[in-house]
């Protein structure tokens, strides 16, 4: 039986009609109870409600370490998990939702999937490795755009070129934000961070800029936070991980604003208010979007010999790539998972993921 939490939510619901698409009737969950049932009856599912924690954080995410005691789930989300034994979490901002869900998957024994892109979330999960292993639990964030085609593209180069010792990453295109997306990126947003000699550490925002050759035309890009920061060492083993963002030139001159008011966001009031203005004028990519856009990837792994081996993607726009990719890997947690413990998207089912996530029906 598989469970998606925040099911309401933007993303979720695409992710609930792919479900339905293809023959899955999972059931719907969230806080929301209004929301959550109307949604489960348009699609007659099964509706569950329950808060996530009685004692969620507000504050904003450390890279790292991780927080080594997240909030304790809730006993209505223990109680709503019963005979449950696929999560697919939906809601975020995950470094606010992600660690009472993975403590209440632990405690039942139902494997744990999320579309986080979060680099505390990841290294939070990657934390849990050997718990999950000792419960026969898989953990597995990431599950959406935000890092399946760059891990199992990463996973590909990484095998092509043995001994590697730097790998970057770089996507472009898109159709616009949810408003899920726009708070996660504005409350979780540091300056930067990428993998050095194994080990996370903070840059400056946009700290390499370079000129990509993309599939379709080449275009210029900035170092970001990706989750492959986090996720791309444990896929290939590779100490040096940087990834990029291509960005037009208007927006790119607009960084140095965003670095001026990131310290505003500190203050509780400033962040209150800002999410009340992503709810009241955020609505997402159009129906339109989603079916028109294309994100292109590129990656390229270098030896210390000098040699390098590069790669192209093109994938579908990114919040429809996210419920394609989302219900395979939750359809496959189901049928077949792999080892108990945390995963990668490619750890879990191969790199060949991104090629048979082109051929769905
Ligand atoms: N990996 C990727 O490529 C990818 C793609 C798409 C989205 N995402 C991420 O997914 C997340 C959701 O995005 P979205 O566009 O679906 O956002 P959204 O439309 O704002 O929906 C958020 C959902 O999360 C729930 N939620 C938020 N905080 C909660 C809490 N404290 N306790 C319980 N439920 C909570 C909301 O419930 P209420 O309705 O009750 O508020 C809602 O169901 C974001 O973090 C976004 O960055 C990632």
């Amino acid at each position: 039986m598989l469970l998606i939490y925040g099911a309401n939510g933007f993303t979720g619901q695409l992710i609930v009609e792919e479900c339905v698409r293809r023959g899955l009737r999972p059931i719907v969950a969230g806080r929301n109870a209004e929301a959550v049932r109307a949604l489960a009856a348009h699609h007659q599912l099964e509706a569950r409600v329950a808060p996530l924690s009685r004692r969620l954080s507000p504050d904003l995410p450390r890279l790292t370490p991780p927080d080594p005691l997240p909030p304790p789930p809730s006993d209505e989300l223990r109680a709503i998990l019963a005979g449950v034994h696929v999560v697919l979490h939906c809601a975020g901002p995950f470094f606010r939702t992600s660690g009472p869900m993975v403590q209440a998957c632990l405690e039942v024994g139902a494997h744990y999937l999320d579309i986080t892109g979060e680099i505390t979330v990841f290294e939070a999960c990657r934390h849990q490795h050997t718990a999950a292993r000792q419960r026969g639990v898989v953990i597995l964030p990431g599950v959406g755009f935000d890092v399946v085609p760059t891990d199992c593209l990463a996973a590909r180069l990484a095998a092509q070129l043995p001994g590697a010792s730097l790998l970057e990453l770089a996507f472009a295109g898109g159709g616009g934000f949810s408003r899920g997306t726009l708070k996660t990126m504005l409350l979780g947003g540091r300056d930067g961070a990428i993998r050095q000699d194994g080990r996370i550490v903070s840059v400056p925002r946009a700290w390499r800029t370079q000129r990509i050759p993309f599939r379709d035309r080449p275009r210029t890009a900035i170092t970001i936070p990706w989750g492959d920061v986090s996720t791309a060492q444990w896929s290939t083993k590779i100490p040096n991980v940087h990834t990029y963002l291509a960005l037009p030139p208007a927006t790119r001159r607009l960084l140095p604003l965003m670095s001026l008011l990131q310290p505003l966001l500190a203050l509780p009031a400033v962040r209150r208010f800002a999410e009340r203005q992503i709810d009241a004028r955020v609505s997402g990519p159009s129906a339109d979007v989603r079916a028109s856009a294309r994100m292109q990837l590129w990656g390229r792994v270098t030896h210390p010999d000098g040699r390098i081996v590069e790669d192209t993607a093109t994938v579908p726009e990114g919040y429809r790539f996210t419920a394609l990719a989302a219900v395979e890997c939750a359809r496959r947690m189901l049928a077949t998972p792999p080892a108990a413990g945390y995963h990668t998207p490619s750890t879990a089912f191969g790199a060949r993921l991104l090629d048979e996530l082109t051929h769905i029906p």
